[in-house]
């Protein structure tokens, strides 16, 4: 690979231990990827923030970077946290993972890296435009930025984000690349979508269909009359988790979409099929819901909005976290809406969800409207699930 001398002088040590094995993890990378050169990046999401993936060998690892002088050389922002950094007493998290998840947001903050605890970093400020270079970790996120902002990304891990974080450098090769980004397979819509559940669903149909095809092809999505950002955000999400994908073009909606015409391979998608997937994760006999969560990707301020509406004057029955960006919180706060959503008795999980935060076996049945939170809640917590609407996720709730 053909490296510039900034570069050279970073895998040879010059700009500190932290910076060379940084480098090195990117050279490795872009030797194994046969990338040629490295590419100057503009903007970084670090996934591996909680501490219940992390564990002790990886603040280890993070205070080692933190020590030998890592520190952000470009806009760097973090997934979510094991724990709401302000409220985690509230949620039962123990003070012992409290302290722990701490000294990984401090590894993290010495390096620079703003603690937003969220994987809707486009929602607060790390927001790149079309055509921009990147290096994101996390794969609902990844799919936004690429899908729908049209700026490039792979599926960066945990480590390899943060190496571009400390050198602003990421290796050439898969969705940087013009020729990677060609849709390889039409998804014929055939019915009408409506809300973050169906466009999840959506997204467990066609991931499931793609996992299948050896060659992972890019879909491109024709007959879907209108997306919000909410409904793609779940779309994201949900065939990152469930096909591995990292982006997809929608025909008249997403910005790269124009460039291509539809694959010649197609396949249908029918509402039979939504339905079936819906069906799958939403079990009526599943027993008493005794957890809703909301979130999942963290919720936008139109969504909280949303949920105040449909809580105003109510009382929830069971545990109910909403899931946000601590500055959506913010906003939230400032507008009113926190104040009715406590009222009624629901709980803020600012900066973590229910996925990452620990509490497997906590809970029995989990409802949401999220796909990809119906995966890790029977995959990682063990939980049974209902897979419903917004709006019946608040009924259930107040059940
Ligand atoms: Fe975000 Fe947690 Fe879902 S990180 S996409 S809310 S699993």
């Amino acid at each position: 690979m053909l490296l510039t001398a900034e570069e050279n002088a970073m895998l040879a040590g010059e700009l500190g231990p932290a910076v060379r094995t940084a480098m090195r993890i990117l050279a490795a990378l872009g030797k194994i990827y046969q990338a040629e050169s490295m590419l100057p990046v503009s903007s970084v999401q670090v996934s591996g923030v909680s501490f219940d993936n992390l564990g002790e060998a990886g603040l280890d690892w993070l205070a080692e970077m933190a020590a030998g002088g890592a520190r952000a050389r470009v806009l760097t922002t973090l997934n979510p946290a094991g724990m709401d950094v302000e409220n985690w007493r509230a949620l039962g998290i123990s003070p012992d993972f409290a302290a722990n998840q701490q000294r990984v947001l401090d590894a993290f903050s010495q390096m620079g890296i703003l603690p937003t605890c969220t994987c809707t970093p486009y929602l607060v400020g790390n927001l790149p435009h079309f055509g921009e270079h990147i290096a994101w970790a996390e794969s609902s996120a990844v799919c936004f930025a690429n899908s729908v902002l049209g700026a490039r990304t792979n599926r960066e891990g945990g480590p390899s984000a943060l190496a571009a974080a400390v050198t602003g450098r990421t290796p050439a090769y898969g969705l940087h690349l013009d020729e990677n980004r060609k849709p390889g397979l039409t998804i014929i819509v055939d019915c009408e979508l409506s809300g973050t559940r169906d466009f999840g669903a959506l997204g467990v149909v066609v991931g499931r269909a793609i996992e299948k095809m050896p060659e992972r092809p890019i879909p491109y999505f024709t007959s879907i009359a209108s997306a919000t950002l909410e409904e793609l955000k779940s779309l994201c999400a949900s065939i990152a988790t469930y096909g591995g994908s990292a982006l997809f073009h929608i025909e008249g909606i997403t910005p790269e979409a124009s460039q291509f015409s539809p694959a010649a391979r197609s396949i249908k998608t029918s509402r039979a099929e939504i339905d079936s997937a819906i069906l799958e994760f939403d079990n009526p006999a599943a027993g008493a819901v005794d957890f809703v969560s909301l979130g999942c990707p963290h919720l936008s301020i139109r969504e909280i909005a949303e949920v105040a509406s449909l809580l105003q004057g109510r009382q929830v029955r069971k545990e109910v976290w909403i899931t946000t960006a601590r500055p959506t919180k913010r906003l939230a706060d400032q507008v009113g809406y926190t104040q009715i959503i406590e009222a009624a008795g629901a709980k803020f999980a600012a900066d973590t969800c229910c996925v990452v935060a620990p509490i497997t076996g906590r809970f029995k049945v989990m409802a949401t409207d999220s796909a990809k939170a119906c995966y890790y809640a029977f995959g990682k917590n063990h939980f049974r699930t209902r897979f419903l609407t917004l709006p019946e996720l608040i009924e259930e709730a107040c059940r």
